[in-house]
Order: structure tokens, then sequence, then C-alpha cells
């Protein structure tokens, strides 16, 4: 199949490769000119595992080009995959500007019949949007179809998420559409949800609202568990072994981040309200993920007294392992929160550091854990980066001025810490 993705960032760029992987050619569009001409020089935009080698193979053996023109995509391919950012304004709402701005492209560029497909996380009912404006802007007559298949995958684990998902969600108006769209996945074995457009956009929020919710949750229980002696681990544990329950998403920490969490849950509460629906659950989740982030920073505080003019050394930035991605990471909060408190600050991220420079100020960046830590009054830990759980923690402890670490993401036992001599604190036990 000919397939066109619009936008090449971490979904699209994914997408792209991953389909061009399944044996269909594709071509990747953005507007940004900088990014496409390097992806065709082979170099990447993010780090994201698996991802570099799956981009140069298939450019290699020509299933997969890049193009700064929408029309230049449109033209040659019947398949088209939106996946352009929506990002939140200031009350939530998501920003559908580049949806839009895409869609007229699209539009103007119709010839003969395409199948136009939504696959970045947008309100519900959106899809009536890119339909009537697809109609609006392409004349009388244009012969397209507008189908809703959200994107599910993790930065970080991207690339396998894509081509081993655990369902594709696919929303369609007629068996047109959703025999294109099979056929664009059929070597993915995996349950295919076919539905209709609004249920398709509804699984997506409902899904990312229900994960945050899950996190705040056991933030909640962690918080609670700190107050009675008992260990937010071992709870989790045990609730985790319920398959009606889960054993995922049940680590307390420093709270969710990201591009997606955030924004998606706000954007929920934000159609809820439109709707005349009050979402209070997730109202409640944005409070606790908010209060988390505070109560770290509380932490840090707690066990240093006064944070005038005290050395910092944080471990992560990203909102999460394996990725490069700063976009509302806890860190960025976290940071500044301390900072406004006089506090001076190292840090040493794997891979976010690049991303890390252009959100944080008055930030020492180091060259490893090691340095970050040197010097430091606290080590706080914000990112579960498997680096972290193997660093020598007898080397930490000599290299730090006094040996107190915060865990903002549970990766160490608190009993070995104690028997190494640290003060050591972490997140609901
Ligand atoms: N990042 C994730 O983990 C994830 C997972 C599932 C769904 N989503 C959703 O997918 C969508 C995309 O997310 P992302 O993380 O890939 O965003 P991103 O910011 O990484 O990438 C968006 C890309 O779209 C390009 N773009 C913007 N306007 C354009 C235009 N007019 N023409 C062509 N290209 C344009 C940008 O230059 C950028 O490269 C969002 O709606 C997001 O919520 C993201």
């Amino acid at each position: 199949m000919k397939i066109c993705v619009i936008g090449a960032g971490h979904v699209g760029l994914v997408t792209s490769a991953c389909f061009a992987q399944l044996g269909h050619s594709v071509i990747n569009v953005d507007n940004d000119k900088i990014r496409i001409r390097n992806l065709m020089k082979g170099s990447m935009p993010f780090f994201e595992p698996g991802l570099e080698r799956l981009v140069k193979e298939n450019r290699k053996n020509g299933r997969l080009g890049f193009s700064a023109s929408v029309v230049d995509g449109v033209k040659k391919c019947g398949l088209i995959f939106i996946c352009v950012g929506t990002p939140p304004r200031e009350d939530g709402e998501a920003d559908l500007s580049s949806v839009e701005k895409v869609v007229r492209k699209i539009a103007r560029s119709l010839s003969g019949y395409k199948t136009i497909v939504e696959k970045s996380t947008v309100p519900v009912n959106t899809w009536k949007w890119i339909k009537h404006t697809v109609g609006l802007y392409s004349g009388q007559g244009a012969d397209f179809d507008v189908a809703v298949n959200p994107e599910f995958l993790r930065e970080g684990s991207a690339v396998r998420d894509f081509l081993k998902p655990d369902r594709i969600v696919i929303g369609v108006e007629n068996e047109r559409a959703r025999k294109i769209i099979l056929e664009a996945y059929r070597k993915i074995k995996c349950p295919k949800i076919i539905t209709n457009l609004p249920t398709a956009e509804m699984i997506k929020h409902a899904s990312n609202s229900f994960l945050a919710t899950k996190i705040s949750y056991i933030n909640s229980v962690a918080n609670l568990c700190e107050k009675v002696g008992a260990d937010v681990q071992s709870v989790a544990q045990g609730m985790g072994y319920d398959p009606r329950i889960g054993k995922a998403f049940l680590s307390a920490g420093a709270g969710y981040g990201g591009f997606c969490f955030p924004k998606d849950l706000a954007a929920f509460i934000y159609i809820a309200e439109k709707n005349g629906y009050d979402f209070a659950i997730l109202k409640a989740v944005q409070k606790v993920n908010e209060e988390q982030k505070r109560a770290v920073a509380r932490k840090v505080k707690e066990a240093l007294w006064v944070l005038k003019d005290k050395v910092i050394g944080v471990l992560g930035l990203s909102f999460k392992p394996d990725t490069d991605d700063m976009r509302l990471a806890p860190s960025i909060d976290i940071i500044k929160a301390l900072q406004s408190d006089g506090a001076r600050i190292k840090a040493f991220d794997p891979a976010a550091m690049a991303n890390a420079k252009k959100l944080l100020r008055g930030v020492r960046f180091c060259k490893n854990a090691y340095s970050a830590a040197e010097g430091c009054d606290c080590v706080l830990v914000l990112t579960e980066w498997d680096e972290f759980r193997d660093l020598d923690l007898g080397k930490l402890k000599r290299l730090m001025k006094i040996p107190v670490i915060i865990d903002g993401r549970n990766i160490f036992k608190p009993e070995q810490m104690k028997k190494l001599g640290f003060v050591y604190k972490g997140i609901g036990r």
C-alpha cells in the first residue's frame, strides 16, 4: 500500500518506519524542513530505542521517503495518517490548529479516492470537523473517507508497541475504509476493535485518563502508607495479583508527566465540561498529581531543613526512562520548586540533557551520575533509568558531601540503603 504519514514526531516517525517495515511504501511528511532534511541525511530528531535502525533499513530498501510537502505525499498515496501535535491550551482545550491546517492541505491535494485517518489524539467528534473541512475545501464530489485510528504507543518502547500492540482500534463509517485500514495492519496479529468514529476517539481518551487515574490512586495510597508505616510497594504487589486490578501502573513516584497524560486528561475534562458533565474524578487525579510533585520537593526540604545554598544532585530528568522527551516532565516543576528555595541544582540524565537545557535555567548539567552526586547535600532520583539501579552506591556515598538520598521513583531498597549508611527516603515506605 502507498501510505502518507503527516507529522514526523514521536508518533508519525514511528508509524512511518513501522508501516515501511511491514512492507508498505511510506512517505513521511513534516512542515519542519530542518527535521526533514536531517532525516534524509539519516539524523534522528529524538531518541527512541530501535527506531534509528528501522528508519535506516527502510530508507535503504526504498520503502521510506521523507518530504516537506503535504501535497506531494497526498498525491502519491491513497491512505493518509494525520499524526501532527495537539498541544494543550491554557484552559486544557486541545489546540487543533495543526490538524486543521493539514486537513485543508489534504483537501486541496485530493485527486481520486483517499482514506484520511485521524491518528493524533483529539477531542471526541473531531472526525466530524475533518470530514466537513475536507468536503468544504476540496470542492463538490471529492471521493474520500475519514477514519479514526488512535495510537497507544509509549515513548521508550514505541517501535515494539506499534508492531506488537495489545489492540488496534479502528473507527470507520463504511466497509471501504474498514477494509483499507485492516489491510494496512494485516501483518500485525492482535485484537482489532472496529467501531464507529466517536467511540474510537473515546477509547483513547478513556484509556489514557484511566492510566493517569491509576498513578494518582497509588500515589495517594503511598501518601497514606507513609503516615501509617506501611510499604506501598508491597501494597501494590498485593493488589496487582488480582487480575481485576493488574500489576501495571501501580508504581508510586514523583507523578506522571510527558506529552500525553497531562494534556489528554485536561482535554477530557474540558470535553466533559463542554458537554455539561463534571468529570470530578479526573479533576482529583490532576490535583493529586500536582500535589505529588510538591510532596517530592518537600521531602528534600524535610531532609535538609534549609535549602538555601544546599547542592542537590538530580538523577533523571526525562518524564520516563528510555526517552529524551522533557515535555511536562515532573522534574521541571520539582527542580524549579527547589531552586525557588535557594537550592543549587546539578543534574544528569542519560538522554534528555539537550532538551532539558532548553527548559531549565541555572542547572549544572553533569557528564554522569557520579559527577552529579559529587559534593551534594542530597541526591534526588526523578527518573527510573536502569543505569541508576546499577550505580556503585559506595562510590556515590563517598562522593557526596552528606549521604542523603530522596528516591522519587523507589528504585533502591530502603534496608540496603540504611545498611550502606544513607539517610534514605522513598515514596510511600
Ligand atoms: N508521544 C506519544 O507518546 C503519543 C502517543 C500516542 C498518541 N500521541 C498523540 O499523537 C499526536 C502527535 O504526538 P507526537 O508526540 O508525535 O508529537 P510531536 O510534537 O513529537 O510531533 C508532531 C510533528 O508534527 C509536525 N507538524 C506540526 N504541524 C504540521 C503541519 N502543519 N504539517 C506537517 N507537519 C506538522 C511537527 O513539526 C512535529 O514534527 C498528538 O496528538 C499526541 O497526543 C502521542
